[in-house]
């Protein structure tokens, strides 16, 4: 008789922004009148460059003709991507890393969520607490996770707590953590991590010969000179991490679907080379990305482009620091922010992180993220984005302001 996956019985009923929305869904059926103001789902709200959008309307052209007309492309992506990543992102700023090191594809949730596909069960984990809850349920339903119980969260993974007393920064495991998810800037606690800092977990697992899975997908919100964007700006870095970016928050691609995996070639555990493992994983599993959206992510790195990625980038910015700086004004403990469209809240009124999502919802109509959404250590905070209009935003502290006292 057919036996299924257990370890996907033991997750939770449903995704935590699957979980939101449908509160809020069912928010709004009640509440028609209400206009509810969402800065919950890190999603952007701002239009695609319009150099992205000539960009693909040319490649769209390219497809409608015989002599242009592509059909499947390479599976790590097309080269003329590869190349203007590889030149942009990383050469041009000191960093030595190759096309053949680079792999396209739909998204860092996707990559972050499948590369535990290469790496054996028997593994350790480690992440922190709170965290983007991809790296955990992949691992749960990979069978890495063992069980869960709502005192300890799952049996096996290792949890690196972040508060407020280490500065939102996870220590350094005292196990053996085989495998290690990092985020930075942080998603959930838009708290970034400086180069120093970041040294230390290069050495560890070089020394204990671990992987780093390193997130950078909000790195284009670095303001701070002293943040690495790539951990490859580490002496060693080559050697034990694999790094995931994104265009969906640099350029607004949530929902155009664009984002590239970097494996160097000197990644290699027992003589066996990741990148080759990677690269056999990717090219069985998935076909690519598309070429239209390959030609606009690679106007993203025109001149036009980065001016026009910058200038989103700053209004975003300039959000979050209309949400923390109204926030703090009015009294409220407020982090993050600064480095990321991402402001991590302690609640007010000693509210739980769900009580006081289902208070905001009620009484100033504006979404967030509850914080235990995220991990056990996220209890009693709460994450808004920045991703709304600056109109939005505005009205949505004062909102917040109005309807709770932040004493
Ligand atoms: C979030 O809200 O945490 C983001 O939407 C995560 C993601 O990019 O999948």
């Amino acid at each position: 008789m057919l036996k299924i996956n257990e370890n996907f019985v033991k997750l939770p009923a449903s995704y935590l922004f699957v979980d939101i929305a449908k509160k809020v869904q069912l928010f709004s059926q009640q509440h028609p009148e209400k206009e509810v103001l969402r800065l919950g789902i890190g999603d952007v709200t701002r239009p695609l460059p319009k150099s992205v959008i000539q960009a693909m309307k040319d490649a769209a052209e390219e497809m409608g003709s015989s002599a242009t007309f592509r059909g499947y492309g390479p599976e790590a992506g097309y080269l003329f991507l590869r190349d203007a990543i590889c030149k942009n992102d990383y050469q041009g700023k000191g960093i030595e890393i190759d096309p053949d090191e680079i792999f396209v594809s739909d998204g860092a949730k996707s990559d972050t969520g499948n590369i535990g596909d290469i790496f054996d069960r028997e593994n350790t984990v480690a992440v922190c607490d709170p965290v983007y809850p991809v790296y955990v349920d992949t691992n749960v339903m990979a069978g890495r996770a063992g069980d869960y119980s709502a005192y300890a969260g799952w049996s096996k993974i290792i949890y690196m707590p972040c508060k407020k007393e280490n500065g939102f920064l996870p220590e350094l495991p005292e196990e053996n953590a085989d495998m290690i998810y990092l985020c930075f800037p942080n998603n959930p606690t838009g708290m970034g991590i400086h180069k120093d800092e970041l040294k230390k977990w290069v050495d560890y697992a070089l020394e204990r010969h671990s992987v780093i899975l390193y997130d950078a997908a909000y790195e284009a919100f670095i303001t701070d000179p002293e943040m690495p964007h790539s951990i490859y700006e580490i002496e060693g870095a080559k050697k034990c991490a694999i790094e995931f970016r994104s265009f969906s928050k640099t350029a607004g691609f949530t929902g155009v679907r664009c984002a590239f995996t970097v494996i160097p070639k000197e990644l290699t555990f027992n003589g066996i080379s990741l990148n080759r493992l990677w690269g056999r994983r990717q090219s069985t599993k998935m076909n690519g990305v598309s070429y239209i959206v390959q030609r606009g992510a690679e106007a993203v790195y025109s001149e036009k482009g980065k001016r026009e990625v910058r200038e989103n980038i700053a209004y975003y910015q300039n959000n979050a620091k209309i949400i923390l700086n109204g926030l703090a004004h009015a009294g409220f403990e407020v982090y993050g922010g600064v480095n990321s469209p991402y402001i991590w809240l302690k609640t007010p009124e000693r509210l739980s992180s769900w009580e006081f999502f289902d208070l905001l919802l009620e009484k100033a109509n504006v979404v967030g993220t509850p914080g235990s959404g995220f991990g056990q250590a996220g209890e009693g905070y709460f994450r808004l984005t920045s991703f709304n209009t600056t109109e939005n935003t505005k009205e949505a502290v004062e909102r917040i302001i109005k309807s709770f006292s932040a004493a």
